[in-house]
């Protein structure tokens, strides 16, 4: 039998500090989707890539929103701290991100316009505190059309940590391992 092991990227963006979350305010050391991404990397085996702006969030969630809703009008396009340099090597990934009013950060479009996607699989998964997916996955979809685009998971912020099983049975549904 000849079977060519796929290799899996889990690039994502995630913002540790002050969060909304289940209605207060807590000060998360970990991001909620960085909480998913290891769990995906623990069940597919695959490499991690934070997707990381030079210039940081501010620690304030106010603020923070303040920040994103005037980038998200003026499509801004933040500079990231490191490029993928092995992307070529890839097949599958999973593409994680918050839910900032409605869709991924605009960090996450630089990053998706900084490759090549032919032939390989993109599968999102975002965490939120409400709107779900939002429209993210069109969104994604137009930045970068060449790609497969597999149906993405969406996790409420407070379950992050609790996810696992939700994470591993919508991989195994996804039948790309
Ligand atoms: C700037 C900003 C905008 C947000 N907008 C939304 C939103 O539109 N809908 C939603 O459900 N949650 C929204 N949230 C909540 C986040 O999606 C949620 O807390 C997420 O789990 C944070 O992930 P992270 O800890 O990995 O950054 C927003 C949070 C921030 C900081």
């Amino acid at each position: 039998m000849n079977v060519t092991k796929k290799k899996y990227l889990i690039a994502y963006f995630s913002r540790p500090g002050q969060n909304y979350v289940s209605g207060r305010i807590v000060d998360l050391k970990v991001g909620n989707t960085e909480v998913v991404a290891k769990k995906i990397q623990k069940k597919t085996g695959g490499d991690l890539f934070h997707i990381e702006t030079i210039a940081a969030y501010p620690k304030d969630y106010t603020e923070t929103t303040a920040v994103a809703k005037n980038e998200l009008r003026t499509q801004a396009r933040p500079k990231l701290k490191r490029k993928v340099e092995n992307m070529g090597v890839y097949d599958v990934i999973f593409l994680g991100y918050p839910n900032w009013w409605g869709t991924p950060p605009m960090a996450v479009f630089t990053f998706l316009e900084g490759y090549d996607f032919s032939g390989k699989t993109i599968v999102p998964f975002c965490t939120h505190e409400g709107s779900g997916m939002g429209r993210s996955e069109k969104d994604i979809a137009k930045s970068c059309p060449k790609a497969t685009m597999l149906e993405g998971l969406a996790i409420h912020g407070t379950n992050a940590g609790s996810a696992a099983l939700e994470v591993s049975s919508w991989i195994d549904k996804l039948g790309i391992l």
